[in-house]
């Protein structure tokens, strides 16, 4: 049987006919730059969030940028940010001219709270929070910390859409929030798109103009700024897929069960850990595994596609070595990255589907023995 990692087709198969409604409303219109598709996508998306400004951009990256330099994050400014997450959220950083200081991950796979405030300095000007794979971080704590310490709290939601923590929102906790609708995301679009979430006004004006080269009318430009606006295809599309994106988390969250309920017992095999009061959604389900790469093989040899997020932490990129990180500074994340793989999961994965990936699992260490 064949699963692969994630299934695009199917879902877009689900919705073909108000997709393409919404795209030909598009191509009717003839305005293909923000107008009110975009404006239609960020009001919707910012109740469904329960915030109040969103403001759409070309992508996750950008939104992190607008986020960090409407806020005024500089040169010879440190911020905070997690090892163990998709580049981009440091590269916001840098784009700022701003430098990066790594921290460990709890045993959530986000910001440990305890070494946040050991790397707190003179410089530090702001935490980034990343909800990594689909579970807010540890926010009370963090937003104490950037309080005591009069710091800017950023959180970094790309793998989180309608997460939530004792009840509120990805978004509820710091000056700004960033999202990604890269297409593989849980709220995906089809081609580029992000957008930021803010609960001051003042910040979503200015996030606004940046985005659009400083300009408040055509050619008068107030700041010089960048290009991050979204397109109004995507934000048309996106419009059309947040009315399922409730559902589909649910399906998510079953799915997940299955495969804690399927995997359970197994000692070779550590399962994803879920913070008391997490809403949880799944962006992916990240397990850790003893002679994970042979494991790998032997998934694919059935035809089951798995995934790593992310094979190398952050400060032992070859990119990041002007920094001076040292293999060995982050054991938590360093130990993990040897051992995570990502299961399948898109809400149109079928029962059938886990057990055969859970059973192949079980398979493994049968067949192999388990020590790493
Ligand atoms: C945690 C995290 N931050 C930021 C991004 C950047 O988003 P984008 O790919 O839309 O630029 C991603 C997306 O891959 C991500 O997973």
């Amino acid at each position: 049987m064949r699963v692969p990692f994630l299934d695009l087709k199917l879902q877009y198969h689900s919705i073909r006919d108000e997709i393409a409604e919404a795209v030909q409303r598009v191509l009717d219109s003839s305005q293909y730059i923000l107008g009110p598709e975009v404006s239609a996508f960020e009001e919707a998306f910012a109740k469904a969030q329960g915030a109040s400004h969103c403001i759409g951009t070309n992508n996750g990256t950008s939104a992190l940028h607008l986020a960090l330099w409407a806020l005024g994050i500089k040169s010879g400014d440190e911020v905070i940010l997690p090892v163990n997450t998709f580049i981009a959220t440091a590269e916001a950083v840098l784009l700022c001219g701003a430098t990066p200081i790594f921290v460990d991950h709890d045993a959530y796979y986000t910001l440990e709270p305890e070494d946040v405030e050991r790397r707190i300095t003179r410089r530090t000007r702001a935490i980034i929070a990343v909800h990594l794979y689909g579970q807010i971080a540890e926010m009370p704590e963090i937003s104490s910390i950037a309080r005591k310490h009069g710091l800017l709290l950023i959180e970094d939601a790309a793998q989180a859409h309608l997460a939530s923590l004792n009840g509120k929102r990805a978004g509820a906790w710091g000056q700004a929030t960033g999202f990604s609708f890269y297409p593989g995301k849980n709220l995906g679009a089809y081609g580029e798109a992000g957008a930021v979430l803010t609960e001051d006004a003042q910040l979503a004006e200015k996030m606004r103009r940046i985005r659009d080269h400083g300009s408040e009318q055509k050619y008068t430009h107030v700041i010089a700024g960048h290009n991050y606006r979204l397109e109004a295809l995507q934000g048309a599309i996106l419009s059309v897929k947040l009315k399922h994106l409730e559902a589909w988390t649910q399906m998510r969250r079953k799915h997940a069960a299955q495969y804690d309920k399927l995997l359970a017992g197994i000692p070779e095999l550590s399962l994803p850990n879920v913070r008391e009061g997490a809403g949880h959604v799944y962006h992916l389900y990240v397990i850790q595994a003893n002679k994970r790469d042979e494991l790998r093989t032997f998934l694919e040899e059935r035809e089951i596609s798995s995934g790593m997020h992310y094979p190398i932490p952050l400060h032992i990129q070859p990119c990041f070595k002007n920094l001076g990180y040292k293999e060995g500074a982050f054991p938590r994340a360093e130990r993990a990255a040897k051992r995570i793989l990502s299961l399948p999961m898109y809400p149109e994965l079928t029962d059938k589907q886990i057990q055969f990936v859970a059973e192949s699992i079980r398979e493994f260490y049968a067949e192999k023995g388990g020590q790493s």
